[in-house]
C-alpha cells in the first residue's frame, strides 16, 4: 500500500530540498522518530513471532538514524545565528504540521479503511463526529504517544521557542514536557534487539579467541 498523500508530499519535499538541515530535521528527527513509534506498535501488537522479530531488528537500525538527528541538533543549533536558527525552527514546525495532519486527517487513511472492507465515507464521518464530541482541550498525554515524544525532542533541541510555541501547545502541554527525561518510544525494544544481535555476532568471535589460546 502506498503511503498517504500528505506523507508522500512531505517526503518528496525533504528529498528535493538542497539544504542539509532540512533533510536532517525532516528525516532523521521527525520522520524516523515517527517510524520508531510506528515500529514499536508493530512489535508490541503483532501476534506473528517472525514479524515481531523483524520489527525489532529494523528498530535496532532505525534507532541510530534518529539518534544521529538528535546529536546533530545538540551540536549545531547552539552555534547558529538567530536568523539561521529561526529558519530551522520554521522548517521544523512545517514538517511537524504535515506529519500531524497526515496522522490526524481521516481522509489520509481512506485506502486503508477500504482494504478492511469498511466504507471509508462512513468511517470518516464517524471519526469527525466523535472528535466533535470530545473535550476540545484534550492534549496528547500518554508518554508513549509518539508525537508527544517527538515534540519533547524538538523542545530539548532548542527548535521550539516563543515563535512556534503556540502551534505545538495545541497538541501537548509544553511546560510538562520540559521537566521530563528524553527516553524515546521504542528505545528499550531496540536495545534488547542490539543485545540479541551481539550474542549472534560475537558468538563465533569468542570461539576464535578460545581456539587461538
Ligand atoms: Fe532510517
Amino acid at each position: 500500500m502506498e503511503c498517504s498523500a500528505a506523507l508522500k508530499a512531505l517526503l518528496v519535499e525533504i528529498i528535493e530540498a538542497p539544504e542539509v538541515y532540512k533533510k536532517i530535521v525532516g528525516m532523521q528527527m521527525l520522520v524516523e522518530g515517527l517510524a520508531m513509534g510506528a515500529f514499536s506498535h508493530g512489535y508490541r501488537y503483532n501476534r506473528d513471532p517472525l514479524a515481531r522479530k523483524l520489527f525489532q531488528l529494523v528498530m535496532t537500525d532505525e534507532a541510530f538514524h534518529h539518534k544521529f538527528g538528535k546529536i546533530w541538533a545538540d551540536r549545531t543549533i547552539p552555534q547558529l545565528s538567530q536568523a539561521e536558527r529561526d529558519l530551522v525552527e520554521d522548517w521544523t514546525a512545517h514538517c511537524a504540521q504535515k506529519l500531524l495532519f497526515d496522522r490526524g486527517a481521516p481522509n489520509q487513511m481512506a485506502e486503508l479503511f477500504g482494504a478492511y472492507d469498511m466504507d471509508p465515507e462512513r468511517v470518516m464521518a464517524d471519526i469527525v463526529q466523535r472528535r466533535k464530541e470530545r473535550d476540545p482541550n484534550r492534549r496528547y498525554k500518554s508518554d508513549t504517544n509518539v508525537f508527544r515524544v517527538l515534540i519533547k525532542t524538538l523542545l530539548k533541541a532548542g527548535l521550539i521557542t516563543e515563535r512556534t510555541r503556540s502551534f505545538y501547545a495545541m497538541y501537548v502541554d509544553l511546560d510538562e514536557l520540559a521537566g521530563e527525561g528524553d527516553r524515546m518510544v521504542g528505545d528499550d525494544i531496540a536495545e534488547d534487539g542490539i543485545r540479541y544481535l551481539q550474542e549472534i555476532n560475537f558468538k563465533d568471535r569468542a570461539r576464535v579467541a578460545v581456539a587461538a589460546e
